[in-house]
């Protein structure tokens, strides 16, 4: 049988190809999904730490917020509150599957318009709302938003970017999340001051970037693989060569042409990812997505007005303490940016476990002794934490943060690309709804508990980062199998007695030097 060759998604770097201002308009408009996703993580702690909002909403939250002896760990505890913040993810999980789907049948530039109308109805309703049921309506929109440009963004990114610039351009989706967060943070620093309505311009803000992401999405491409996938191979050739900036982009096209046959041929990428020499990229891409979450980070970003207050901060200082968290998270992605090429992925991991672990220790063992039930921290204590959370904010975004969405998005092999990376989105949104879920009862349960709870998980991780996880710096993205998987100590015996049944027979391509 001839051989099949395999395309290099995205091309070879030796694929002639230029940066194109084509490329980095359309990647900046569609990484305003990634703006979005931030902005509505962020959003939440702020605005159901403002007393217009817990009146209307949540006046049993209001009565117990400001009742003097009420425990400085439970104020916050109610299922409603959290619902709020966590029906997002709950929408966002359902919405993946669909996405996924959406994706492949119509495209992924349709997948996103998708999204952005998702995000404007849900700014809508949320700033209009009168009631719980509105308000937790406006967050389902949202949330069917996030599932929907989280599927196609980082998708359609890789595959407009030339090679050599995917990582870059793929954690730039990363740096539009740790904006919209800090975007998010500065609004409500300034809403709060805004009486009785302040929370509805902090929600309806995200109209903003929403109309932004509706109207770009009408000027970007699509995706030439996508055109080809769906039998559109003229008009795939005619974007190509476009968004190269070159006419000779023939081996290109012809690579995708022949992943797409491969895509055709390996019909059931489902099961085949459920083969056992898939195995080793299924857990290690979703086990990822679980430790990125459960480093905690998530209890800053939605939290974290909520915590600075519990800790007896005042409503302004808690929102400016959110604010210079956000910016920390902002600066530090920049650093995974330009480093994570040249350092490799494990010892970021390694050096930011350690550096998170160190962070969350301290942290829990400050508030353990300074922080109990009815007092109010000492104020220099309390600084000293969120000095502490910057620390740690900082470590996971130059590492949990973005390698968490980058290393799924390049060690499966192509036949099983979008049904992994579909498995790793959505194993982030089920953790990021527990967390949110979860967090304010286990503040009020575990007390500072909490912190060391993280702590455990941050072991975990470190170590399985350290003796489990291949380093994939520099490897291009085909060559995964061959070069990692099959490598690597522990995992190389998934390949052992693979006798290839159920795949589609895959031959690598000839070196050609
Ligand atoms: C995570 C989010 C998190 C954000 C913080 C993202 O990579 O998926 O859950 O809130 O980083 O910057």
């Amino acid at each position: 049988m001839a051989p099949i060759v395999i395309a290099k998604s995205g091309g070879d770097p030796d694929l002639p190809a230029k940066l194109t201002t084509q490329v980095i308009v359309c990647s900046v408009i569609a990484a305003f999904g990634g703006l979005m996703f931030g902005y509505d993580i962020g959003i939440s702690g702020g605005v159901t730490s403002m007393d217009d909002f817990l009146i209307k909403f949540f006046p049993t939250v209001y009565v117990k917020k400001h009742q003097v002896k009420e425990n400085n760990y439970c104020k916050y505890n109610n299922q409603y509150l959290q619902l709020f913040t966590s029906s997002l993810y709950l929408a966002a999980i359902v919405a993946s599957y669909f996405a996924s789907m959406a994706c492949k049948k119509f495209g992924r530039k349709p997948t996103i318009q998708a999204a952005s109308i998702f995000f404007v109805a849900g700014a809508i309703l949320n700033t209009a709302a009168k009631d719980l049921g509105m308000l937790i309506a406006g967050r389902l929109c949202l949330g069917a938003g996030v599932g929907f440009g989280n599927q196609a963004v980082p998708l359609f990114i890789s595959e407009i970017a030339p090679a050599k610039y995917r990582g870059g351009l793929n954690i730039c989706f990363q740096f539009l999340i740790t904006v919209g967060i800090l975007c998010a943070n500065l609004i409500n620093y300034g809403t709060s001051r805004l009486h009785p309505n302040g929370w509805r311009v902090s929600l309806g803000g995200a109209a903003v970037p929403a109309l932004f992401l509706l109207i770009g999405s009408i000027i970007i491409v699509e995706t030439p693989t996508s055109l080809i996938e769906r039998g559109k191979k003229d008009k795939g050739l005619e974007t190509l060569k476009k968004i190269r900036g070159v006419d000779n982009v023939d081996k290109e096209f012809e690579e995708l042409l022949h992943a797409t046959e491969l895509a055709k041929q390996a019909k059931h990428s489902y099961r085949n990812l459920m083969k056992r020499s898939s195995r080793p990229q299924l857990i290690c891409g979703t086990i990822l997505q679980v430790f990125q979450q459960f480093t905690g980070i998530n209890v800053i970003m939605f939290y974290a007005p909520v915590l600075f207050q519990t800790m007896g901060f005042g409503g302004d200082a808690s929102l400016l303490s959110a604010v210079v968290t956000g910016l920390v998270n902002v600066l530090s992605t920049l650093v995974a940016i330009f480093t994570v090429d040249k350092i490799g992925r494990k010892k970021l991991l390694v050096q930011a476990a350690i550096q998170m672990l160190i962070a969350q220790t301290i942290v829990g063992a400050v508030l353990a002794v300074h922080l109990k039930s009815t007092n109010a921290m000492p104020s220099n204590y309390a600084i000293f934490v969120v000095i502490l959370i910057c620390l740690f904010v900082s470590g996971f975004a130059w590492s949990w943060g973005p390698l968490g969405w980058l290393i799924p998005s390049e060690i499966f092999p192509l036949e099983t690309r979008n049904a992994g990376f579909f498995f790793a989105v959505s194993m982030n949104m089920v953790c990021t709804f527990l967390v949110a879920q979860a967090f304010l009862s286990m503040l009020c349960s575990m007390r500072s508990g909490i912190f060391f709870f993280f702590v455990v998980w941050i072991i975990i991780m470190g170590t399985f980062a350290i003796f489990l996880l291949p380093e994939t710096k520099g490897i291009p993205i085909d060559e995964m199998n061959e070069r990692v998987w099959k490598k690597h100590w522990f995992w190389k015996r998934y390949f052992d007695d693979d006798d290839g049944k159920g795949d589609v027979e895959i031959q690598a391509k000839p070196e050609e030097n």
